[in-house]
């Protein structure tokens, strides 16, 4: 079977990191999660105490600065410069200022050709925000995940909830929102569908279903 790039987009929360997984271990496939490249970025970034618009400082940080992965038990570690940071990254501080970070057109150029030599020998699922639309615009699967945003912030709820950490639905729903505005209208690759994706409504899926789903479209391209 050839091994495909699956490219997986989609707003905050919509349960990209977590069908992407297990589609990457059906499959064997490597599974990439870029917004955790940007997290890192923006986690350094903030720990060095730059301004999130001082694009200069953290270009010339990001060219200094190595994110890795490795597979963990629940989910992908992940490093910068060889410190583990993958419970760093999901704070809430990070959270809500990674949008400004991303929508640095520099930064994105630079983790944009990161992820394409990581997608490069195909064999790949990648997850984010412009996957199918400008890091792997060849992808031949390529999926746009949505769910009602009470559904998303429900989600993050529970996931926030088994790390102990306690923000009000109403103030999850608030700060989804927020980011998918950010994500959706700068100027650089912002979210949006690529033409060929096919949109999949998770809202009222279960996790196997739309594994299922993502499954099914793979397979009739191999
Ligand atoms: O996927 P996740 O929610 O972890 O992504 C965090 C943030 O990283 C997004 O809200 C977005 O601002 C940025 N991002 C992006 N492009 C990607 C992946 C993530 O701009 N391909």
């Amino acid at each position: 079977d050839e091994k495909l790039q699956v490219a997986i987009d989609g707003p905050a929360s919509a349960g990209k990191s977590t069908v992407a997984k297990l589609v990457a271990a059906k499959f064997s496939y490597v599974y990439c999660d870029t917004g955790a490249m940007y997290r890192s970025t923006t986690l350094k970034a903030l720990r060095n105490g730059y301004k999130l618009d001082d694009e200069a400082s953290i270009l010339k940080m990001l060219a200094n600065t190595e994110i890795t992965f490795k597979p963990g038990e629940k989910q992908q570690k992940v490093f910068v410069d060889g410190e583990e940071v993958t419970n760093d990254i999901r704070q809430e501080n990070v959270t809500n200022n990674v949008s400004t970070v991303a929508s640095l057109s520099g930064v994105r150029k630079e983790l944009v050709n990161r992820q394409q030599q990581i997608a490069a020998a195909g064999g790949i699922v990648m997850d984010g925000r412009d996957i199918g639309t400008t890091v792997l615009p060849d992808a031949k699967v390529k999926i746009f995940l949505i769910a009602s945003v009470d559904e998303r912030a429900e989600r993050r709820f529970k996931d926030n909830a088994e790390k102990g950490i306690h923000v009000p639905l109403e103030k999850l729903k608030q700060e989804i929102e927020e980011r998918d505005y950010k994500d959706s209208h700068r100027k650089v690759s912002p979210l949006t569908k690529a033409d060929d994706a096919k949109e999949i409504d998770t809202t009222s899926m279960s996790i196997e279903d739309v594994v299922n789903a993502i499954s099914n479209e793979i397979v009739k391209k191999q």
